[in-house]
């Protein structure tokens, strides 16, 4: 078995490279423990091509339509990534370490965390420390490492029951509340529910598959998905989202299931050279839809494991949130800005300090009304990448913006 290291080997800043901190490994089982010859339930040979998870794919001509004008727009800018180098090595590390952490600010708050992005990028640069002070902390920091391993090792990650796993494993590492279960499949029933304002069940949305039959229904998933790549049997964005819904409804996890499934989306379309998630966060588009997600996801669901199977909502839903992607990063690609790399608060300086030209530390301090620590982290990162140029010593330094 492979082990592929969890690591922070980030360069935010020269000054963070002692700070590199090994997280432990993700143990990666390279032999092929589902093939395409899943045995069914009565002995045979699964027939994929007739199988549920192929047979919803069949969709009304309108809607593979809509469908194609998406994939259109966004293997374009697939291919433009592919073939022009516009943007420089470094350009594209530091984007990566940008969208690392708005990814797992998003991916985590769309599950009820509530650390800001800020937040999350200062726990990205002190990853040395290994214990967190809540909760909240403890699940971006096994989140950040297990995102930053799926954008290093993408391609020696199989799509495996073993590799998703060990992804819920080291997600959760450092989280508590989650030692119990992570790593292992669910144990007990995890009904999405809706309650009322006083904690009282007012209704189930959606049952998932039942414990007993989860670890034959992710077996049939993976070794469907591994046959459908290899065959090409649908266009890869097509059998990415029908992989992630179908996940999504077996709920495989007592918690965790939204995480990972975004985990499994960046290791997905990485694979299948959708490089550009790489340059803009697609977490972060979801959680600016979040009710259209769930509503997605709610209507899809209704008729599931049915004659009726309906795959339009999530398809049309994730497709557009693709696209969006795509002419995000396109927008990148066509003018190598560097304010894309700032997070909101940094830009707020950024832009406070191209208006003043020169500045001390103090007139920052005073106009932005942030802490004093704040002003210095961001002038610190703005000198790094040679936006600013520091003029005079001690008490008399100033700062003046290199435009
Ligand atoms: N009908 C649904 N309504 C809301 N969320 C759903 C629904 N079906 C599946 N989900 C998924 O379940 C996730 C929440 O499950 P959970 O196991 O708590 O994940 P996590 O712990 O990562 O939040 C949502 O983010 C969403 O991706
Ligand atoms: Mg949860």
């Amino acid at each position: 078995m492979e082990q592929i290291p969890v690591n922070f080997d980030h360069g935010f800043s020269p000054m963070d490279g002692d700070q590199e901190a090994s997280l432990g490994t993700i143990t990666i089982d390279k032999t092929h423990e589902i093939s395409h010859y899943l045995t069914c339930d009565y002995g045979g040979i699964m027939d994929w091509q007739n199988f549920r998870l192929s047979t919803r794919l069949r969709l009304s001509g309108d809607v593979i339509e809509a469908l194609y004008s998406r994939i259109a727009e966004i293997d374009a800018v697939k291919n433009t990534f592919r073939l022009t180098h516009t943007l420089l090595p470094q350009t594209i590390e530091r984007l990566t370490q940008s969208v690392i952490v708005t990814s797992t600010g998003a991916s985590n708050r769309i599950e009820g965390n509530k650390l800001s992005d800020d937040e999350v990028e200062a726990l990205y640069k002190s990853m040395r420390i290994k214990s967190f002070k809540t909760r909240d902390e403890q699940e971006v920091a096994g989140y950040l490492g297990t995102l930053q391993t799926v954008f290093d090792s993408y391609d020696d990650i199989p799509i495996s029951e073993s590799s998703i796993l060990h992804l819920h494993q080291t997600m959760l590492a450092f989280s508590d509340k989650d030692q119990r279960h992570m790593g292992q499949y669910k144990f007990g029933s995890n009904r999405v529910e809706a309650k009322d304002q006083s904690g009282n069940l007012v209704g189930v949305i959606f049952d998932p598959t039942p414990p007993h039959l989860t670890q034959k229904e992710m077996q049939e998933l993976i070794g469907w998905y591994d046959w459908a790549t290899t065959e090409k049997f649908k266009h890869p964005l097509i059998l990415i989202a029908n992989f992630i819904f179908e996940y999504l409804a077996i709920h495989p996890f007592q918690d965790g299931n939204g995480r990972t499934s975004r985990l499994l989306t960046n290791l997905m379309l990485l694979q299948q050279g959708y490089n550009f998630t790489s340059l803009v966060s697609h977490e972060k588009l979801v959680e600016q839809s979040k009710a259209d997600y769930y509503l997605a996801l709610n209507k899809t669901q209704k008729n599931w494991k049915t004659d009726a199977e309906d795959m339009s909502p999530w398809l049309l839903f994730i497709f557009d949130i693709f696209r969006q992607q795509a002419i995000e990063a396109q927008v990148l690609l066509e003018s190598d800005q560097f304010e894309y790399l700032l997070s909101e608060k940094q830009l707020q300086f950024w832009q406070w300090a191209r208006q003043q030209g020169q500045f001390s530390r103090k007139t920052a301090i005073d106009a932005l009304g942030f802490a004093p620590r704040t002003v210095e982290d961001i002038t610190k990162k703005l000198l790094d990448m040679r936006k600013l140029e520091r003029l005079g010593q001690g008490r008399a330094t100033r700062y003046r913006v290199i435009d």
